[in-house]
C-alpha cells in the first residue's frame, strides 16, 4: 500500500472540493462539507499518496423513525481521482468508515445511493457486502434512477 488514510482536516477542504468536482456531478457547498465534519469528524476520511490528498469518504449516522434504536451509517460521498484508481483506495476508505460506524456509533447497517449506471461503484460496494435493496426513480437531478445499496453489519 503506497497510500495512507487519515481524518479529514479543515485545511483539506479546497482539495476535497476539487476531487468532488472532478469526479462527481453531485457537488456540495463548503458549509455542507464542514457541517458534516463538525457532526461526524471521524467519518470524514481522506487518502494521501506522496503527501497529496487523492480521495475521500464522507458519511453520517442517521436514526429511523420506525425503529428508533436502529442506527444507520449513510455514505454521502466517496471519490478517488482517476489517476489513483484501482489501487484499493476506495476499498480502504470504505472499510475504515464502516468499522468506525459499527464500533464508535453502534451502527448496525450502512446504506448509500448510487447511479444505476455507475458500474465501478456498484462493483466496489458489492465486493464489500452491500446489496441492492431499493430503486429510487429519478433520484438524481438529471433524471437518472438510484439504487439504494445496504450492508447489514450486525443482526437486528
Ligand atoms: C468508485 C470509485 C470510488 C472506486 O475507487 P477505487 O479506489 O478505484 O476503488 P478500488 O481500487 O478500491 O476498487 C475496488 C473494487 O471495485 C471494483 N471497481 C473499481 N473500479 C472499477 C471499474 N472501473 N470497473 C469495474 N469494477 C471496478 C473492482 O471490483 C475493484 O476491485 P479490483 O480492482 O480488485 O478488481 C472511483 O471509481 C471513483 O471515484 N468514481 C467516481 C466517483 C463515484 O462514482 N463515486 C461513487 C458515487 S456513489
Amino acid at each position: 500500500m503506497d497510500f495512507k488514510l487519515r481524518d479529514f482536516r479543515p485545511e483539506d477542504l479546497e482539495r476535497v472540493i476539487f476531487i468532488n468536482r472532478a469526479c462527481l456531478p453531485e457537488n456540495y457547498s463548503r458549509g455542507f462539507f464542514l457541517s458534516l465534519h463538525k457532526s461526524y469528524p471521524d467519518l470524514f476520511l481522506v487518502a494521501e499518496r506522496d503527501g497529496e490528498v487523492v480521495g475521500y469518504i464522507m458519511c453520517r449516522i442517521e436514526g429511523t423513525i420506525w425503529r428508533p434504536r436502529l442506527k444507520r451509517g449513510h455514505v454521502i460521498s466517496i471519490a478517488v481521482l482517476p489517476e489513483h484508481r484501482r489501487k484499493g483506495i476506495a476499498t480502504a476508505l470504505l472499510k475504515e468508515a464502516l468499522s468506525r460506524m459499527a464500533e464508535r456509533y453502534g451502527a448496525s447497517e450502512c446504506y448509500l445511493e448510487v447511479r444505476v449506471s455507475n458500474t465501478p461503484a456498484i462493483r466496489l460496494y458489492e465486493k464489500l457486502g452491500f446489496k441492492k435493496t431499493d430503486v429510487v426513480p429519478r433520484y438524481y437531478l438529471d433524471g437518472e434512477d438510484a439504487y439504494i445499496m445496504t450492508k447489514v453489519m450486525a443482526p437486528q
